[in-house]
């Protein structure tokens, strides 16, 4: 593997297991807060990035590169509201499709054709997770601090399969 792309993809893995373990936190703060719906949603989502996480890691194994594993910063465990998980949520997705967009851009800076054709899954994907993050956000702005509308949206978000 090109050494340039094997390091950014090693930051791209520390970064998918960020967001497994930043969900996780999300989750955990629901759950304390008895927002049950939402916890299990985030819940999802976090073993979703641990999927993510993996799929690089055995990526760089089969292209006989390197793993390199690195410190995980310490997630936000606290937040001032619901709504507050989810905007933070999306903020976050945002961020993550930034990432992969500039880890395109270097491999195909640098002629990774593999690489490319693996990073179109995550690029399809991010465009999924930012439209889901987006769509939440838009009913917690829409509910507001409204008991029965908040805890409708607990029992939706609370309907989500798991992975
Ligand atoms: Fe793995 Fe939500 O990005």
């Amino acid at each position: 593997m090109h050494a340039d792309v094997l390091r950014a993809i090693n930051v791209q893995i520390n970064s998918e297991f960020s967001a497994w373990y930043q969900y996780l936190a999300m989750a955990a703060f629901c759950d304390r807060e008895k927002f049950t719906g939402a916890a299990r949603w985030l819940k999802s989502q976090s073993a979703e990035e641990y999927q993510h996480g993996m799929k690089l890691f055995d990526f760089v194994n089969a292209r006989n590169g390197a793993v390199e594993l690195t410190r995980i910063e310490t997630p936000t465990r606290e937040f001032e509201s619901f709504g507050e998980v989810f905007e933070a949520a999306l903020r976050q997705e945002e961020s993550v499709t930034s990432q992969i967009n500039s880890l395109y851009e270097l491999c195909f800076k640098n002629k990774a054709f593999a690489e490319m054709t693996e990073l179109q899954w995550f690029l399809t994907e991010q465009v999924e997770e930012e439209k889901t993050a987006r769509e939440i956000v838009a009913k917690f702005r829409l509910v507001g601090d409204d008991p029965g509308s908040l805890l409708d949206l607990d029992r939706e978000l609370g309907s989500r399969t798991q992975p």
